[in-house]
């Protein structure tokens, strides 16, 4: 039995970045094309191809290229006979037998897709050997798909006007990845997808996880660093993202690098992501978490010496470009509404005390740096006039 599925948008996060893609990419679908979603892992090509089929409104086929698969997994095969005898005894002294064993046919998704109209999905296409997706060059571009020779039904079928094809692959370095034919790609239009900007991975992970907007910069921005320290170029950081915004929601982990159960998450998650050596990945991460720390220093010195005005959260300067993120409310934890006092003590909303950055500030010297476990950890993020640099790990992996 060949299951139809229905796509839902329930947790799509959308961003104008991603609403650009989708819009062209929907064009294309609109007249007639097929598209081609290739990118690093991890940048949401799947998520993307199902967000693509549900706006077409079309019962989705979904397919998974595998080195393994057959020609007869994409369009179906003979599965099984039909026997069918007839005893004529009309005449008591003759009997005549009639006996007939007949192949049955069963259609497979492409089939079913094309002779329906559905829309199809075949992610990571190229996963299965070239020469198993011949069967789609046709198909494509004489919207005629080819059967095996059979008696017992047409060698041919005339693709229905209503099906549509959405491809995803991970480029051609990647490991268990085939080389794909010059004449199925000449028949796609290939929409590069590179990984998803800052923003567009911030509100993924609030919109996934539910954690809150600064501690997903935090977590963005940490991994980004990280990232482009290591040269990770062959997947996006987006995955990375979730799982440590995931896992410091639902278990009350500060996000914070000063804190070391999250820097334990963070080494769990990143480190073996890295591709490099392990003492050289765990030292990178740690310039990382030195780098963060010292940055907050010196906004919080900053704070000190201009206290009248707001601290701008980061994604402040990224809400112009962003009307569709009006809805959301981009201040930093507003909901509590809590009001508390900067070290100055004036008081501000949400434990970020007044700066004009507007006006040049004058940063002083910080306190001497303290070993990291020492730092308090305060439940609001405002906390640490006394943030210090972390010293590298010197045993191999421990910290
Ligand atoms: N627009 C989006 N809205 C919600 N979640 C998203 C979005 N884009 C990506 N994600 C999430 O990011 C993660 C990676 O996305 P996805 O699996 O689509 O990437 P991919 O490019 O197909 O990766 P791979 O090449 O490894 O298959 C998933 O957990 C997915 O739910
Ligand atoms: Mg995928």
């Amino acid at each position: 039995m060949t299951t139809v599925l229905k796509a839902s948008p329930r947790r799509f996060v959308s961003t104008p970045s991603i609403e650009r893609v989708a819009a062209r990419a929907l064009r294309y679908l609109q007249s007639g094309f097929s598209v081609h979603l290739r990118g690093p892992a991890g940048t949401g090509k799947t998520t993307m191809a199902l967000h693509l089929a549900d706006l077409l409104s079309r019962p989705i086929m979904l397919l998974f290229g595998d080195d393994e698969f057959k020609t007869s997994d994409l369009i179906g095969n003979q599965s099984g006979y039909t026997r069918k005898k007839v005893v004529d005894n009309y005449i008591h002294s003759v009997v005549k037998v009639e006996d007939e064993l007949r192949q049955n046919w069963v259609d497979s998704r492409l089939t079913l897709a094309c002779r329906e109209g559905f829309t199809l999905v075949y992610d990571e296409f190229n996963r299965s050997r070239p020469e198993v997706n011949n069967v789609l060059l046709s198909a494509l571009e004489e919207k005629l798909l080819v059967l095996p020779p059979n008696n017992n039904r047409s060698d041919y079928i005339r693709v229905n006007p209503h099906f549509r094809a959405i491809f995803t692959s991970n480029p051609e370095e990647y490991c268990g990845v085939h080389d794909t034919q010059d004449a199925l790609m000449d028949r796609l239009i290939t929409i590069n997808m590179p990984e998803p900007d800052e923003l567009t991975q911030q509100e993924i992970a609030i919109q996934k996880t539910g954690i809150d907007r600064e501690s997903a910069q935090l977590i963005v921005s940490l991994v980004r660093s990280f990232r482009s320290r290591t040269g990770a170029e062959k997947t996006s950081g987006l995955r990375s993202c979730l799982m440590l915004a995931k896992i410091c929601h639902e278990h009350e982990i500060l996000a914070l690098p000063e804190n070391p159960e999250f820097r334990d998450v963070c080494q769990d998650v990143l480190l073996s992501r890295a591709g490099l050596a392990l003492t050289e990945a765990t030292h990178l991460l740690w310039e990382v978490f030195n780098e963060m720390i010292a940055t907050h220093a010196m906004q919080l010195e900053a704070e000190k010496h201009a206290p009248h005005s707001r601290v701008i959260p980061m994604v402040n300067a990224a809400r112009s470009a962003n009307d569709a993120l009006d809805e959301f409310d981009l201040v930093a934890e507003d909901e509590t509404g809590d009001e508390t006092e900067d070290e100055t003590g004036n008081e501000t909303a949400n434990g970020f005390p007044e700066v004009d950055l507007s006006q040049p500030v004058q940063v002083e010297e910080t306190a001497a740096p303290v070993p990291p476990e020492s730092l308090p950890l305060k439940k609001k993020r405002k906390s640490t006039a006394q943030s210090s640099l972390l010293t590298a790990p010197t045993a191999e992996g421990e910290i």
